[in-house]
């Protein structure tokens, strides 16, 4: 399976922080905001990732993360010119995708949760068609939200509802077969001129392909595109990491914790940035991994 964080958009309800500055390189309490989505691919053992940002982003994302290979990953980049739709993000990675399956992650979403890692792999396992990730909202309007009947089978699926059917909002995560560039490349744009991933979605749903995962209690999902949000992701990765003394996309401790660098490269990774709480982490656990 192939990653795509995509990490490019506008972020107008992020003015004036987002003025001049891409919003997947905000920080979250003390790390990049794009470590949250490039950590859920790596802990669904995803390793080959293209990252699509605006050209202006691109660079400076390729000076944070390389290629990758410091993580045990190959990471690629590409530009979205302009933010012309989520979907996008397939048609711009067909290359990279290559007629396999792949996990589409939003640059601005954080997710966490006990029993998170062991659901993606569950749901890599089991793909057939799509997966989409639900999690409940209190504010259904401003989401794409599913309805789902008494089975648990998807009937429904609606982007920002005047009138919602659920409050279950479908987050920035998606799993996909082999078809998702085929399907992406058949749908028209919105009356905006976007390509919308809910008509990606939909178009499984047609199908009667669409399984919906829910993150359910004890899982928490932000998607940063508010300053109430931003603030309020950052404050939940603080507690966690200071209260729970648990690490929320550690990236080189991803990267031990699958099996992608071995001790010896942690410690190194951790002693460049020992100034930091985040690289003395790194040291302590390179020392007793476990
Ligand atoms: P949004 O939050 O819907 O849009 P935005 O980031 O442009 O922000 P705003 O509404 O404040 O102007 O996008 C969700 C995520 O998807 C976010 O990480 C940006 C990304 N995105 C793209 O990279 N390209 C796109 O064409 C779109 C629509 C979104």
């Amino acid at each position: 399976m192939k990653g795509i964080v995509l990490a490019g958009g506008s972020g107008t309800r992020l003015f004036p922080l987002t003025s001049a500055m891409s919003k997947q390189l905000l920080p979250v309490y003390n790390k990049p905001m794009v470590y949250y989505p490039l950590s859920v691919l790596m802990l669904a053992g995803i390793r080959d990732i293209l990252l699509i940002s605006a050209p202006d982003a691109v660079p400076v994302m390729r000076s944070l993360l390389g290629d990758g290979s410091r993580l045990g990953l190959n990471l690629s980049y590409a530009v979205q010119e302009e933010p012309r739709g989520i979907a996008e993000a397939l048609l711009i990675g067909a290359d990279h995708i290559d007629g396999d399956a792949s996990a589409l992650v939003l640059g601005d979403n954080v997710f966490h949760g006990t029993g998170f890692p062991e659901l993606l792999r569950r749901s890599r396992d089991r793909l057939d068609g799509c997966v989409l990730f639900g999690s409940p909202v209190p504010d259904p309007e401003r989401y794409g939200i599913a309805e789902v009947d008494s089975t648990g089978r998807v009937v429904s699926l609606e982007e920002k509802p005047r009138q919602p059917r659920s409050h279950t909002a479908i987050t920035g995560l998606y799993l996909y077969d082999h078809e998702a560039v085929d399907i992406a490349r058949g749908i028209t744009p919105s009356p905006r001129g976007e390509l919308e991933i809910t008509d990606v979605n939909l178009e499984y749903l047609r199908r009667g392909r669409v399984t919906l995962t829910e993150l359910g209690r004890g899982s928490a999902w932000f998607d940063c595109g508010t300053h109430d949000s931003l603030l309020a992701a950052g404050q939940y990765v603080q507690y966690v990491e200071q209260y729970e003394g648990e690490s929320v996309a550690c990236l080189e401790e991803v990267a031990l914790r699958m099996g992608f660098i071995d001790v010896d490269a942690c410690h190194r990774l951790g002693a460049g940035m020992r100034q930091s709480t985040y690289g003395r982490h790194l040291t302590r656990i390179a020392r007793t991994p476990d």
